[in-house]
């Protein structure tokens, strides 16, 4: 006889494994211009466009195992998708737009209806004319949780995101120029945590806080610490690490995620912070006001999430590829051939190859594997459930985060395999091993989060068959 709490949490694990029988959550969620107050009051507003009226988007926080259906009504200028990014999404739904459904047209409707299969912290934003509607404001958290939480004593997701404003506190056209395009992409002058510039919070001393970390700038990589509080890192793009770390000084390139369990150690009156090192010094992008304290005594360091449940890697007699990244300034690439450009543009060509000139001329800088844009078959046709290596090797001048959809992959190393992760941030001139299991079908790209790269051509993508 299974005793109450054993059969409890098998029904728990099988209706988490049965969607139709999962909760379900029906909303709607509206693209559209808006105004917005991120920089301080005597500015003005800032002309934005926003999910529900807000940047970031409120966003949406389930259950794990939680069917989302989600109608998009687009009441943009110019066509539109979602993109549900790291959600080990049906590939139907995944919101790329020319290569898993069609761009929602101004006006028009979409359905997203999927399951969220793993706990985490996730976010989203559109896959379509990527850059431009993210840069304007175009993103949201999603947050998956756990059955089983941990206990903390406050849980916020702070989504930062990287503006480019000019003079009157309007974003900066120019989306595209060939200058971001082609060196670090488009950089901004302005960051905002939840959409303000100096968020606060008043907290006590030994109080707990989950911070959930989206870095949602299109191209800036940060580099983050704090001052005042202390603790460990228990996720990386929503996956749990087997072994939460300490916190010291985390790099968290565009698209990843970091959660962070930190107790507040600043005393009563103080201040504690989350920095951000910028080239001009540390910027605080979440203050905390201590004004009491939450407990006498400090907490024990907490335990491992619990984990998500991924295929284990088979890394022997794996299917290798490699991925040769080249172009950019200083990158010397002599010529490449011209893919499609997916994301709501024209289609391109697939010719013989041509020179640089010739590829900015086309909006090009980059070329993966020779290719300068989409090239017409995957980098590679997997099984399903194939283990598949891939050698990324940045022979450019520039730090790149490369982003898989539809799965979370594992850098191989020397001392073994890293955690779970969608996004691997690169540095110029090096080669990283990445490994998956190939076990969600359909069609998936794999791309440049740095998305002026991006739309400069740095994106392929992988099939995985259906049986
Ligand atoms: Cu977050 Cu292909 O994107
Ligand atoms: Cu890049």
């Amino acid at each position: 006889m299974p005793t109450r709490r054993a059969f409890l949490t098998g029904t728990a694990a099988a209706l988490a494994a049965r969607p139709s029988l999962a909760a379900v959550s029906e909303t709607t969620v509206t693209a559209a211009p808006a105004m917005a107050q991120i920089v301080p009051a005597e500015y003005g507003p800032t002309e934005v466009w926003a999910y529900d009226g807000a940047v970031p988007g409120a966003g949406l926080r389930v259950a794990q195992g939680t069917r989302i259906r989600r109608r998009f009504v687009n009441r943009l200028p110019q066509a539109s998708t979602i993109h549900w990014h790291g959600i080990r999404i049906d590939n139907a739904m995944d919101g790329v737009a020319g290569l898993t459904q069609d761009a929602v047209p101004p006006g028009g409707e979409f359905l997203y209806d999927f399951v969220v299969p793993d706990a985490g912290t996730y976010w989203y934003h559109p896959h379509s004319n990527t850059l431009e509607q993210l840069s304007r404001g175009l993103t949201a958290p999603l947050i998956v949780e756990e059955a089983e939480p941990p206990e903390v004593d406050r849980d916020i997701a702070l989504t930062i995101n990287d503006w480019r404003l000019d003079e009157n506190a309007q974003i900066a056209g120019g989306f595209g120029n060939m200058r971001d395009g082609s060196h670090a992409g488009r950089l901004g002058n302005y960051l905002t945590a939840n959409g303000e510039g100096d968020p606060q919070w008043d907290a006590a001393r030994n109080e707990r806080l989950r911070l959930r970390l989206i870095n949602a700038a299109s191209a800036r990589v940060l580099r983050l610490s704090a001052l005042g509080l202390s603790g460990h890192v228990v996720a990386l793009d929503g996956m749990p690490l087997a072994v939460p770390e300490p916190f010291a000084d985390l790099v968290l390139g565009p698209a990843q995620r970091a959660d962070l369990i930190l107790d507040v150690t600043a005393e009563a009156g103080e201040p504690a912070y989350l920095v951000s090192e910028e080239r001009d010094g540390g910027y605080a992008l979440a203050t905390f006001n201590v004004t009491g304290t939450a407990s006498a005594v400090a907490r024990p360091a907490p335990a491992a999430l619990p984990p998500n449940r991924l295929e284990p890697l088979e890394l022997s007699g794996a299917r290798a590829v490699d991925l040769r990244m080249e172009g950019g300034a200083m990158g010397g690439l002599a010529e490449a051939r011209i893919g499609m450009r997916h994301d709501g543009g024209h289609g391109g060509h697939m010719g013989g190859p041509v020179g640089m000139r010739e590829l900015v001329e086309n909006g090009f800088a980059w070329a993966l594997n020779g290719v300068a844009g989409m090239p017409e078959a995957p980098l590679v046709e997997a099984a399903r459930g194939e283990t598949v290596r891939v050698k990324l090797v940045n022979d450019t001048a520039w730090p790149h985060a490369m982003h898989l959809h539809g799965h979370h992959f594992h850098v191989v190393g020397e001392a073994g395999t890293g955690p779970a992760r969608d996004t691997v941030l690169m540095d110029r001139g090096q080669t990283v091993e990445i490994a998956f299991v190939a076990d969600n079908p359909g069609s998936w790209m794999f791309h440049c989060h740095m998305l002026a790269h991006q739309a400069a051509g740095m994106m392929t993508w992988v099939r995985v068959a259906e049986s």
